[in-house]
């Protein structure tokens, strides 16, 4: 059964297999607050996924992602594909993922942490696993639990 639950677009990015739950960071991550809005934003979340259990989808018209935007979305989605939209059809697709190096784009979850302090230290982490994602700092060791709050 083929079912429309939004309008499709004609340009645009289609950021599919989001992890339940985290649509709204990725409307974050890509800087979709509300009033800045100029072009049609769809948002779907807890949808069944064939492939199994629940997804999130976050569908731009006329957008696509850098790279910066990618990794983060990586970082709270890993397992989310990226499909180009042209003349209404997916031109490209492919699987976010998790950079080797994470670097000024996560805060340091440790407020203690010399990143957090005055000093102008990029915070930096060392990829122990991308999936799922786990960071470690390399100026206090602290391993990153809540990734998605500490998005730059
Ligand atoms: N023109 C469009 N407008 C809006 N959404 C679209 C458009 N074309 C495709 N999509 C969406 O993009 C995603 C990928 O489309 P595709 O046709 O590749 O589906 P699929 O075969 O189920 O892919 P996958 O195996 O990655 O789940 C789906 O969520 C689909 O609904
Ligand atoms: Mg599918
Ligand atoms: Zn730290």
């Amino acid at each position: 059964m083929i079912e429309f639950k939004v309008t499709p677009i004609r340009n645009g990015t289609v950021i599919d297999h989001i992890t339940v739950g985290m649509a709204l960071n990725v409307l974050k991550i890509i800087g979709i607050k509300g009033e800045n809005v100029q072009s049609t934003v769809s948002v779907l979340m807890h949808v069944p996924s064939k492939k199994a259990g629940w997804k999130d989808i976050v569908k731009i018209e006329d957008r696509e992602l850098d790279p910066k935007e990618l990794d983060k979305v990586a970082l709270i989605s890993p397992n989310a594909t990226i499909n180009i939209i042209r003349d209404y059809n997916v031109a490209e697709k492919f699987v976010v993922e998790v950079p080797d190096v994470v670097k000024g784009i996560v805060k340091c979850q440790n407020p203690g942490c010399i990143t957090n302090m005055h000093e102008p230290i990029e915070p930096e982490f060392l990829v122990e696993s991308k999936k799922p994602p786990m960071l470690r700092c390399i100026y206090c060791d602290r391993i990153m639990t809540e990734v998605s709050d500490y998005i730059i």
